[in-house]
């Protein structure tokens, strides 16, 4: 039988697979759909860095760029999707927000014996795991007692490396529900999305299916989401009762974007989400700290 990573990575980009049939959007609600404040503090960030260019991998239905058009016409925004080629050098600002968690990767679970074993696609257990992924496992997510669980984060490691290493002047963003080690889930985190609902992660092509990021392995700067679009000027602060008074249509309109900002911020929710980031160049590295700090 296949590992799962390989059933996984069928069901969703295989030729009748879920991104090949479906829009992110009908699915799930990601930073992009909740606010265009999330784009704002993209377009902000970009600004910040010197950059001129956005390049978003994972697009989905490349609403981020259409909204960053709205707002900064000066800027060029190239959407990556399924079957798009990456440019050889990456210039300016990259971002992947939601992407790394769709990378489909090994499943291990700790049998019995103490001996960690890939999970099948039927979640029963396969083969003893070996090789890079026992190395990453040991370094990265160590499994303590008999059933739990890991993923695997090689793939994931990986494809970031690829995006990182064509950085040329730029800086690159991987935004991401997400774990380090001092917090590892004990049964992993898979679950599948299906019209907007969580639901059994059953690799037939029928539903979206997702696990969140170790994140330090990915290596970079790792801060939260809420901390980074605070930096960046997103604010959940109420309106004042006085402008309720002179000008009220203004007053709904600036409450309405505080309760986006909520949003977007919530410890619990999205702001919890992991901003990880690296930079080439050193103007680049500079900036992008002192944007990205409170
Ligand atoms: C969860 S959606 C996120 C969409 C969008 N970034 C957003 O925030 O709304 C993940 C997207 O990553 C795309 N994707 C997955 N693997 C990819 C790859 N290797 N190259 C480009 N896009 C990929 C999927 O097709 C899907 O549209």
């Amino acid at each position: 039988m296949r590992s799962f990573r390989e059933a996984w990575d069928e069901a969703l980009y295989g030729s009748d697979g879920f991104y090949r049939r479906e829009r992110p959007s009908a699915h799930f609600r990601t930073s992009v759909h909740a606010s265009p404040l999330f784009a704002a503090a993209v377009v902000r960030l970009a600004r910040e860095i010197g950059a001129r260019q956005i390049t978003d991998i994972g697009a989905g239905s490349g609403e981020l760029g259409k909204a960053v058009e709205v707002l900064a016409p000066e800027l060029t925004v190239t959407g990556i999707e399924l079957d798009d080629v990456l440019p050889p050098a990456l210039t300016g600002l990259v971002i992947a927000n939601e992407w790394l968690d769709n990378v489909p990767c090994e499943l291990a679970e700790l049998a019995d014996d103490g001996v960690p074993r890939y999970l099948l696609a039927d979640l029963g257990p396969g083969e003893v795991v070996e090789g890079k992924d026992l190395a990453w496992l040991e370094r990265w997510w160590p499994l303590a007692e008999p059933g739990d669980r890991a993923e695997i984060g090689v793939t994931r490691d990986a494809a970031w490396a690829d995006v990182v290493s064509r950085l040329d002047d730029g800086l690159a963003v991987a935004i991401d529900y997400g774990h380090v080690r001092a917090g590892r889930p004990a049964y992993g985190t898979l679950t599948g999305f299906r019209g907007g609902r969580e639901c059994e992660p059953v690799p037939d092509g029928s539903c979206d299916i997702t696990a969140h990021v170790a994140l330090d392995s990915l290596g970079g700067t790792i801060t939260t989401q809420r901390d980074a679009l605070r930096a960046l000027g997103v604010s959940a602060g109420r309106p004042s009762q006085e402008l309720a008074r002179t000008d009220p249509l203004r007053y709904i309109a600036e409450l309405s974007s505080a309760g986006e900002a909520a949003e977007l911020l919530d410890s619990a929710g999205l702001g919890a989400f992991g901003w990880v980031w690296t930079g080439s160049g050193a103007d680049v590295v500079r900036r992008a700290s002192r944007a990205l700090v409170v």
